[in-house]
């Protein structure tokens, strides 16, 4: 059962001044009976005032935004999907699931304008400065996690709606402690500080704990390098301190996760952490070892419902599709399309969540940026190219370059040169890749990095996005505009939402930051103000750890683990 503990709001949200004033007690019987006429005159008043024979919300909808109103905000980031992502998806699946042509996503039924994403120094923005664009509705500079382009902590929407007394969450399908979900719930210089970013996620800093709930991979950061698996630098392991002096409920595996039963069995503040790093690409995952994006969203927005049953707050819920951006970083078209569908089913829980719940309640989903210069089209001959693309290729692939890049490699560690040109052909090009037309000198180039997994994926997955005449034009992000979708119960969020920027709406094209600014708006958040109380957030690396970064370039973990 979902245990509410902490409702008490601490910042803003004036919840109970009018439910909490005295009653003055009334003296003798004189005035007993005055205050009786006065109650009657009053309720006839009143009845005839405000009496309307059809409902109130049916007839005349409330046009205006009640910050104050119970809401739920559910915030969902696409991380590297740009829109040609979006035509591949639903090619492939048309083709996959003999889908008519006028066959579309269910995200795509919701799109409302699109979003500009530069950051602070760069045209070129990286998903820190990205996700610290919604969070604190600001430009800061690639790497920038939660702080301002002076390297000043900034609050965030999920800490002033924390403080505001809502229930939050996030959920992600890589590392917890990567860009996106740390942008929201800590303060570091670098994103690569993600020791720290943990200890912030648990509440060791000055607000104390803001996140009731975490669901994604990540283990990495929580543990020390001494466990198999973990990579913290100092001894500590934040999963066993969490539950012993934290008070949270930690599920670290897919029988522990079941145990939820759908975010009906939740005790808050949960702790789910369900891989040492990154939650396999949906195209490889073990549905018996990992759950799907959309299971875990199913989870939080139980959970977190129910946690606030009987509050006047609604939730704050963070949810990101995370690793469409690597199956960029990988030119992995295969992978990436899979990762779509897989946010979109995660999508269609929220849908059907905001059309049965009683709350105010809006979902927005964009990206951070696009990732990999990704087009559905590609010129393959050395003359003027034929006007082809064959996404029905991508359906023939059983799993991502990167899985098949490590297979390879451990199989070849106990076979002779016979077995694995065999191995080549037959188990990873024919079986695994549906490709039997593969030529001499791919064989050869597949062979040529055979001992190099993080080049060997790239020649893999360009086998398969050549023959599919699908383009990539960086390893990296693209500055190209990304959609913005979104859907609410509540006419008045309607109203504004689409609205163009004039009114504070989303309709049309936008900077990013007037996302983060559009949820600030909506819940009268007031982010100054929880700038003020996490300016004590120590954010800084020292002085090794600063050389480190230097050496190895901001992008940390992620430079290494998808480039
Ligand atoms: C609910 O979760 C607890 C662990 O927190 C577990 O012991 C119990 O079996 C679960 N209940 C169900 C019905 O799964
Ligand atoms: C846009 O906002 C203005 C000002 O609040 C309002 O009058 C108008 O009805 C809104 N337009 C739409 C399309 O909702
Ligand atoms: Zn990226």
């Amino acid at each position: 059962m979902s245990k509410s503990t902490d409702t008490q709001p601490l910042l803003g949200g004036d919840s109970s001044s009018v439910y909490n004033s005295k009653v003055k007690k009334c003296g003798g019987i004189k005035s007993y009976i005055s205050y009786f006429i006065n109650v009657i005159a009053i309720g006839i008043i009143g009845y005839l005032l405000f009496y309307n024979p059809t409902p109130a919300h049916a007839s005349n909808p409330q046009t205006t935004v009640d910050p104050q109103k119970k809401k739920n905000i559910i915030f969902m980031v696409t991380d590297g999907m740009g829109p040609a992502s979006l035509s591949l998806a639903r090619s492939f699946r048309q083709y996959r699931d003999q889908l008519p042509i006028n066959d579309i996503l269910t995200i795509d039924k919701y799109l409302v304008g699109s979003s500009r994403t530069r950051s602070s120094n760069s045209l070129v923005t990286d998903s820190a400065a990205g996700a610290t664009a919604f969070a604190c509705g600001l430009k800061s500079y690639n790497g920038a996690i939660g702080v301002n382009p002076n390297k000043q902590p900034c609050g965030t929407i999920l800490e002033a709606l924390k403080l505001q007394g809502y229930y939050t969450g996030l959920v992600v399908t890589t590392r917890i402690t990567d860009a996106t979900p740390a942008s929201f719930s800590s303060h570091v210089d670098y994103r690569s500080q993600e020791d720290l970013i943990a200890e912030h996620q648990l509440g060791e800093y000055p607000l104390g704990r803001s996140v009731d709930l975490i669901l994604g991979g990540g283990r990495c950061h929580f543990y020390p390098r001494s466990i198999p698996g973990g990579c913290r630098a100092d001894n500590r392991n934040l999963i066993d301190e969490a539950q012993i002096n934290g008070g949270w409920s930690y599920v670290g595996n897919r029988e522990q996760f079941d145990l939820l039963q759908s975010g009906e069995n939740v005790t808050l503040p949960l702790l789910g952490l369900l891989a040492d790093t990154d939650i396999p690409y949906d195209i490889d995952r073990d549905s018996k070892v990992y759950p799907s994006l959309a299971e875990q969203v199913k989870v939080a927005l139980t959970a977190l419902s129910k946690a606030t049953e009987d509050s006047d707050k609604g939730f704050f819920l963070l949810i990101e599709g995370s690793r469409i951006d690597h199956a960029g970083h990988h030119n992995d078209p295969a992978a990436q399309v899979r990762e779509v569908l897989a946010y979109d089913a995660a999508f269609r829980e929220v849908i059907k969540f905001i059309d049965e719940t009683e709350t105010e309640t809006v979902a927005i989903s964009t990206s951070d940026h696009e990732t990999g210069g990704l087009v559905t089209a590609r010129q393959v001959t050395p003359n003027y190219p034929d006007y082809l693309w064959y996404p029905e290729i991508l359906a023939n692939s059983q799993h991502s370059g990167d899985f098949l890049a490590h297979k390879l490699a451990s199989f070849k560690n106990k076979a002779n040169t016979q077995e694995v040109d065999k191995f080549i052909k037959e188990e990873i090009l024919e079986k695994d890749m549906g490709i039997t037309n593969y030529k001499e000198s791919e064989i050869e180039l597949i062979k040529k990095q055979i001992n190099n997994p993080g080049e060997l994926l790239y020649v893999l997955n360009d086998i398969v996005s050549f023959r599919s005449q699908t383009g990539w034009t960086t390893r990296g992000h693209s500055a190209v505009d990304v959609n913005i979708y979104a859907y609410t119960n509540s006419p008045a969020i309607k109203n504004k939402l689409y609205n163009h920027t004039a009114y504070g709406g989303l309709l049309g094209n936008h900077e990013n930051i007037e996302i983060g600014s559009f949820m600030e708006a909506i819940t009268g958040s007031d982010l100054s103000a929880v700038t003020k109380l996490v300016s004590d957030t120590k954010h800084s690396p020292n002085a090794a750890f600063l050389e480190s970064i230097q050496q190895e370039g901001i992008y940390g973990d992620e430079y290494h683990s998808h480039i």
